[in-house]
């Protein structure tokens, strides 16, 4: 969709993030990810305009706004900083959202309250060694004593993980029902007993905290249960769908900065005495990127709207994530043809779009699981 078709409250939101997006965070987008560094300052102006918790309900300190500005805002972050955008939605899709959708009064309140605020960062606990792709294999244990549930285990790749103050952490509650045998926690990061393990040195979102985190018998109250006992894994994947619209939308951002790079640089570009965009060669790489860009755009917005309309999209989620996601690979890959010897280079931004873009093929569901639900909900 054309921003001219945007709602004008959409507009203006859109622009709100633009002008953060391309005045602010683009000082320090290159450092972050040079320097592995936590984009702090960014993070905290994201909590000040509002951008932590957009869909949540004012009354627990979120902006109010639809499901549809938080895509728009993501966009522009993401265009310029992929691992500002990361931090952004995971405290958004998959830490406020679920405490929303499945939390009570007591604990939006308490919990997502300053979540949404940006006061406190949240993480998402699901990954573990060997539940990747198979999440359902959870092995990290709650044994319920009295009126607390004590957890042990061992989660991998969590993003924000060194930074969270509050994670939405899945255990097994009963081994022997095998419909229901999760469970989900909010639990307090800065509890007795919770380490944050190794620290994982990536390929690209460098900026962006992700970490092993180590649950060794922590305490968590009866209160802090999510949802029923025994609903975690629906919640998870419920969790999932709009966790995947978030990573769809990063991955349309992350193109859209590597083709307004590459358009620019092929405007200026002079080869064999003109611009290398008047020969039809780089034309055509243009012209693809710009369409398959637009695409998986049209396909987030869908998904989005579901979400909007309280209908359920997890197929729409998983086929924008999917293509979002490769288009991004393509993009970024060509992107850095179109600057030839340079787009090598780390003084371009085009290789830090290209290493940004692989994880959209792989967090919140690789493209193989994306397709595994697709095809689940194609074949019903
Ligand atoms: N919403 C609600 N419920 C759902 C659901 C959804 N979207 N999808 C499935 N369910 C329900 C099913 O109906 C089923 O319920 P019943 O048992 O009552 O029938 C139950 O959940 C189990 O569903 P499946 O049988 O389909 O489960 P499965 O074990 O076969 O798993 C899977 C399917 C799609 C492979 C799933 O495990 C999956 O999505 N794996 C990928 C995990 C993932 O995305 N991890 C990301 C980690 S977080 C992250 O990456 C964050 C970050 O760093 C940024």
């Amino acid at each position: 969709m054309s921003d001219v078709l945007l709602k004008d409250e959409h507009k203006m939101i859109q622009q709100t993030a633009r002008e953060f997006a391309q005045k602010e965070v683009a000082l320090y987008a290159a450092e972050c990810d040079r320097e592995a560094k936590f984009p702090k300052s960014g993070i905290q102006k994201c909590a000040e305009l509002g951008f932590m918790g957009i869909a949540v309900p004012e009354q627990y300190g979120g902006s109010g706004l639809d499901y549809f500005s938080y895509v728009l805002v993501l966009e522009e972050i993401a265009a310029v900083c992929a691992s500002t955008a990361v931090i952004v939605s995971v405290n958004n899709s998959l830490v406020c959202t679920p405490l929303k959708t499945f939390g009570n009064e007591w604990q939006k309140k308490t919990f997502l309250t300053p979540l949404a605020r940006g006061e406190k960062l949240g993480c998402f606990c699901l990954s573990e060694p060997n539940a990747g792709s198979d999440a359902g294999n959870q092995q990290t244990i709650a044994l319920k004593k009295g009126d607390e549930y004590i957890l042990s285990g061992t989660k991998n790749f969590i993003t924000n993980g060194p930074q969270a103050d509050t994670a939405i952490v899945f255990a097994v509650t009963d081994k022997s029902n095998p419909k229901k045998r999760i469970s989900a926690f909010i639990v307090d990061m800065h509890s007795q007993g919770v380490e944050v393990g190794k620290v994982e040195k990536k390929m690209g979102i460098k900026g962006s905290g992700c970490s092993q985190i180590i649950f060794n018998d922590v305490k968590v109250s009866k209160e802090n249960l999510l949802g029923e006992e025994g609903e975690g894994f629906k919640v998870a994947l419920h969790t999932l769908d709009g966790g995947r619209i978030g990573i769809g939308t990063q991955a349309v951002g992350i193109a859209r900065g590597a083709f307004e790079a590459a358009r620019n640089y092929a405007k200026e570009r002079i080869q064999f005495g003109k611009p290398i965009s008047e020969f039809q060669a780089i034309q055509w790489i243009l012209a693809d990127m710009a369409t398959t860009i637009d695409a998986a755009r049209l396909l987030v917005y869908r998904a989005t709207e579901l979400e909007d309309r309280g209908l359920r999209y997890t197929k729409e989620a998983a086929m924008a994530k999917l293509f979002a996601s490769e288009t991004a690979m393509k993009v970024t890959t060509n992107a850095i043809q179109v600057y030839g010897g340079y787009g090598y280079s780390k003084e371009y931004p085009v290789e830090r779009f290209f290493r940004d873009a692989k994880i959209t093929e792989i967090y919140e569901g690789t493209s193989e699981v994306q397709r595994m639900v697709i095809a689940g909900q194609i074949l019903r």
